[in-house]
């Protein structure tokens, strides 16, 4: 398999859980820290005997890529980056372009790269951690929620176009997680979910070839909601 952002808290349960429910041996960790992710490299030879690569990928800057070289069926891309909220959003366009980047016109590339093998190979699976900030921009942080927006069709038009193509296209629409992006953010308990949790739902996701998840359910329901609200009312609102 092979991994983008391997570092996220979310990359290392749903690896972990693939290692331990499938019959996959090599993992390539693409990732923009590889000092940070040796330790999870050596974790996963010792505990799951997985031949691990670990493979440099700034989404700032990003490398060519060889994966038509590479032993994998599933791709699981968590690379994501939150950057600057509430006030900051119009004010930070250097942060702004490293958002845009990270979360979608930077890492679209990449994928297309793995898409390109994947047609060529001709089976596996892609799955792509956006957020159900895309679903609809609030003045908090909308660079973010547009980057996502951005993404999340991106994946819904790469499902199409695989569709029959032997390619299956995973969406995932976290709302809270409990991971390093959001340790400095006071979130409500009720509606945040560990990496733990949210890994084993990304996985029954993948093994029922679901289109969309949310993480977690209420979330759905949450979206409508809010998706539901008249912008004359919308704008008025703090969210
Ligand atoms: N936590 C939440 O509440 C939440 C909610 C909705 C959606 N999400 C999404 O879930 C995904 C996983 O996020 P997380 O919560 O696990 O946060 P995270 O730990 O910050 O993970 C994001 C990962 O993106 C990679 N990344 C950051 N900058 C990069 C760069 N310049 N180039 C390449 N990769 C870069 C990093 O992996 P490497 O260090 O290995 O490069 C990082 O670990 C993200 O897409 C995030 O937007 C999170």
């Amino acid at each position: 398999m092979i991994v983008l952002g391997a570092n996220s808290d979310i990359s290392k349960k749903f690896t972990e859980l693939v290692l331990q429910k499938e019959d996959i041996r090599k993992v390539y960790l693409l990732s923009s820290s590889p000092d940070k992710t040796i330790n999870f490299r050596s974790h996963l030879k010792v505990k799951y005997n997985a031949d691990v690569e670990i493979i440099k990928l700034n989404l700032l800057d990003p490398p060519k890529i060889d994966f038509s070289s590479m032993e994998y069926s599933l791709v699981f891309c968590a690379s994501g980056y939150m950057g600057a909220q509430q006030e900051a959003v119009i004010t930070n366009n250097e942060d702004n372009a490293k958002i845009t980047a990270i979360n979608y016109s930077n890492l679209i590339l990449v994928l297309n790269e793995i898409a390109q093998d994947m047609e060529r190979k001709g089976e596996g699976t892609i799955i792509g951690v956006s957020s159900v900030a895309g679903e609809r921009g609030r003045k908090s942080n909308f660079i973010y929620g547009s980057a996502k927006a951005g993404f999340t069709a991106y994946l819904s038009g790469l499902r199409n176009y695989f569709n029959k193509k032997g390619i299956h296209v995973l969406t995932v629409k976290p709302g809270f997680m409990y991971t390093k992006m959001t340790e400095d953010l006071e979130l409500p308990k009720a509606l945040t979910i560990t990496p733990e949790k949210a890994a084993k739902l990304i996985y029954r996701g993948y093994i029922k070839k679901r289109n969309v998840i949310y993480i977690a359910w209420m979330w759905k329901w949450i979206m409508l909601i809010i998706k539901s609200i008249p912008e004359f009312i919308f704008k008025r609102l703090s969210l």
